[in-house]
């Protein structure tokens, strides 16, 4: 089935992906939360009827384990974050029509609805369970509290995911070698009964599903293979205090798992938005829950049905790492109480500085307050992440990158333009002169119209801004080729008409630019002699007559020199020195107390036989790159004598990757084939302990020569 496209006669919720309330925020977290911003304003351009929502993630060990290690309880810990957050996001100029948080009335009531229909519906089973438990705190360790290996991709994993490797979600009681976050001991696994709801219920559903799904091209792939293999089904619930209470009977221990509650905030935080605004001015029972078809119902997952439902357009923005909650987990927990479904997920890739993954704890990223602190506009980090490269790609943010895109583009291209035309404009007609649009002109602002529907029907943003900063560039080529300047005396009409054309473009360009840059386009507007909002204005107006009278202009934007971003990157340089020697000075003083603490050396030994199915042989690097994204982990290429072989190894932060290439290793190469970060490993490169100190030869010994 294909949906309408945007503008339907349905109302639209479009969310981002709800942001864990434990932590400061850096523009990598930004980026989801100006896509979604810049996507609704999109939409609202069509004249689609919108609302954007969200809200923090307050439950979960996400939150727990800081606020444990801070010793305060979850609840004041994850309200002041929520406060912190409900107040910076604005100051990006993203404005939610309701941002709420997982801890209040709203959501707890409709989270307990959820469930109870789950039961209702028979979806929802008992099963007895391992947990990893902490024998001397005594504590059960969901999630965060245990850390170990990957069962699936054998990458170093904590609690419920594998984020450092293949990104899957991991039930209680998978990851394997688990080790406890709060006392360093190993776990042991115990037996707990918990409450599970059956993924498996929903899986001819979800083929249909995924089918229809519209938005980023990871969103609607990466999902097919859990969705058309066995599902699993979710553990909906958890030993802990922090969190929402299962409803049902007898189950007072428990409470729901983070990832229930949090996705039903997109519906309380819809909720709350029509409780304060009024059902006529936006219902939101007519997004999620309207027109559903019924579930259970013959033909429900049939393409016709879902067509024919007289459903709202939800469209979730999510960062990459969460694409299997979003097209797996989310649409069962929907389905399965009657509501209705997504329409796109848009899925986008991570951001990256200076070539590597942000790292809060080493201090190198780039804070949100200090990014506005620097005194740089809200609207050019909107515009360097909203269209540097696609949606899915990964985004590197170098202070030198940003300063290329500011100065060629939005200075050079965009401010130029306007300023140049408005400025000619006032100083010799008062404002726009009196005349129509060419068709010239009138026809490239269509074209950059179309362009600009295209995009956000495609769910690229990155199309959507250059649709307006390409009109922009058209501008600038139409006043050089026109020279209105010389026309003036010698044929006063042309030049009349050549700077009404301008002034048309320039508005124009306001309303296409206004979702990505809504302050500065906003500032056009207002310079056009526009008395209402930008923001209410749709696409009709990119042709509709400027008004007539306007003075002269300012300087939209301005050039970034190059002494500011060297200066901004000695202060980065600086805070990253001094983050990694504090650091090391911790990783020190744990050593010293743990030196003592050597792994005992294993009773299980093996046999001769047994050591010799290993096929261990000597490696040269070749090629050494981090991957995108990942923290850890790098991608090797290691000639093995017999052939080059690809392998991914988590050393990426504890070596100097361009050093590798010619240093000789030793390799694992029968080891099976595993992904790691979508990437292909073959083999394994030994290293010794935690600083991942790579194991050589000290003779002459060949690249292919067996280790024995
Ligand atoms: O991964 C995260 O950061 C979660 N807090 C996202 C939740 S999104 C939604 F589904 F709840
Ligand atoms: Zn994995």
């Amino acid at each position: 089935m294909s949906h309408d496209d945007f503008p339907t006669e349905k109302p639209a919720v479009v969310t981002c992906g709800l942001p864990y309330a434990n932590g400061d925020l850096h523009i990598g977290h930004l980026r989801t939360y100006i896509s979604g911003d810049a996507y609704a304003r999109s939409l609202e351009k069509l004249g689609q009827e919108t609302a954007f929502v969200s809200g923090s993630d307050m439950h979960g060990t996400p939150v727990a384990v800081n606020a444990e290690k801070e010793g305060v309880s979850p609840e004041e810990f994850a309200l002041e974050h929520h406060e912190k957050y409900a107040e910076t996001f604005p100051r990006f100029g993203v404005e939610f029509d309701n941002y709420g948080h997982t801890h209040d009335e709203t959501n707890t009531e409709l989270t307990q609805e959820f469930v109870r229909s789950w039961i209702d519906e028979g979806h929802v089973f008992e099963k007895e369970i391992q947990v990893a438990w902490d024998p001397e705190a005594d504590t059960p360790l969901p999630d965060r509290f245990v850390e170990g290996t990957c069962p699936y991709c054998g990458a170093k994993a904590r609690g419920d995911e594998c984020d450092e490797g293949c990104q899957r979600h991991l039930e209680p009681g998978e990851i394997e070698d688990p080790v406890s976050t709060i006392t360093g001991n190993p776990a042991e696994y115990r037996t707990r009964e918990h409450e599970f709801l059956r993924l498996s219920d929903f899986q001819e559903y979800l083929e249909g599903f995924i089918d229809r799904l519209e938005g980023t091209s990871n969103a609607q792939n990466q999902p097919r293979e859990w969705i058309e293999g066995e599902l699993q089904d979710l553990c909906i619930t958890r030993d802990m205090d922090w969190g929402i209470d299962y409803p049902g009977e007898g189950k007072e221990d428990l409470v729901l798992y983070v990832w229930v509650d949090a996705p039903i905030e997109y519906v309380a935080s819809t909720k709350q938005y029509t409780e304060r605004v009024g059902e006529d001015v936006f219902d939101w029972e007519a997004v999620w829950k309207d027109g559903a078809p019924e579930a259970g119902a013959e033909g429900e997952t049939d393409d016709a049905t879902w067509a024919e439902a007289d459903t709202g357009e939800i469209v979730h923005v999510i960062g990459r790492d969460i694409i299997q909650h979003h097209t797996v987990f989310w649409p069962s927990m929907l389905r399965g109480a009657g509501y209705n479904e997504p329409r796109a997920v848009m899925a986008s890739g991570f951001v990256n500085l200076d070539g590597d993954a942000f790292s809060t704890s080493r201090n190198r990223a780039v804070w949100a307050d200090d990014y506005l602190d620097e005194g740089f506009h809200p609207d050019l980090v909107r515009y360097y992440l909203t269209t540097t490269g696609g949606f899915q790609q990964d985004v590197d943010f170098s202070w030198e990158k940003f300063q290329e895109r500011v100065n060629g583009e939005l200075v050079g291209t965009l401010g130029n333009f306007a300023y140049r035309s408005l400025l000619f404009a006032a100083r010799n007609y008062g404002g726009a002169p009196d005349a129509d649009t060419s068709a010239e002109v009138a026809e490239r602002i269509e074209e950059a119209v179309s362009e600009f529907e295209a995009a956000v029907n495609d769910y690229s943003l990155k199309n959507a801004g250059d649709a307006a900063v390409a009109l922009a560039g058209f501008g600038n080529e139409y006043i050089q080729r026109n020279e209105p300047w010389n026309l003036t005396d010698d044929d006063p009409e042309r030049a009349e008409q050549v700077i009404y054309d301008c002034v048309q473009i320039a508005k124009a360009v306001a309303v296409l630019s206004a979702p990505i840059l809504p302050d500065k386009a906003q500032r056009l507007w207002e310079q056009l002699g526009e008395e209402e909002s930008v923001h209410d204005a749709d696409l009709d107006a990119c042709l509709e007559s400027p008004p007539g009278d306007f003075g002269e202009p300012d300087e939209l934007f301005e050039q970034i020199e190059d002494e500011r971003v060297e200066e901004l990157n000695e202060k980065l340089q600086e805070r990253v020195e001094a983050a990694t020697e504090a650091a090391d000075e911790d990783d020190d003083s744990e050593e010293t107390d743990t030196v003592s603490d050597i792994e005992p050396v294993s009773d299980d030994r093996i046999s001769f036989e047994e050591f010799q199915d290993l096929d261990v042989r000597v490696g040269e690097i070749e090629v050494a790159e981090p991957i995108e994204g990942a923290d850890d982990l790098a991608r090797l290429e290691v000639d093995i004598g017999v052939e080059t072989r690809q392998i991914v190894a988590g050393i990426k932060q504890l070596h100097d990757l361009d050093e590798l290439p010619g240093t000789k290793v030793v390799v694992v190469a029968n080891l099976e084939q595993a992904e790691l970060f979508g990437v292909e490993s073959n083999g394994m490169v030994l290293a010794a302990g935690e600083d991942a100190d790579l194991l050589t030869t000290h003779g002459d010994s060949v690249p292919g020569t067996k280790v024995k």
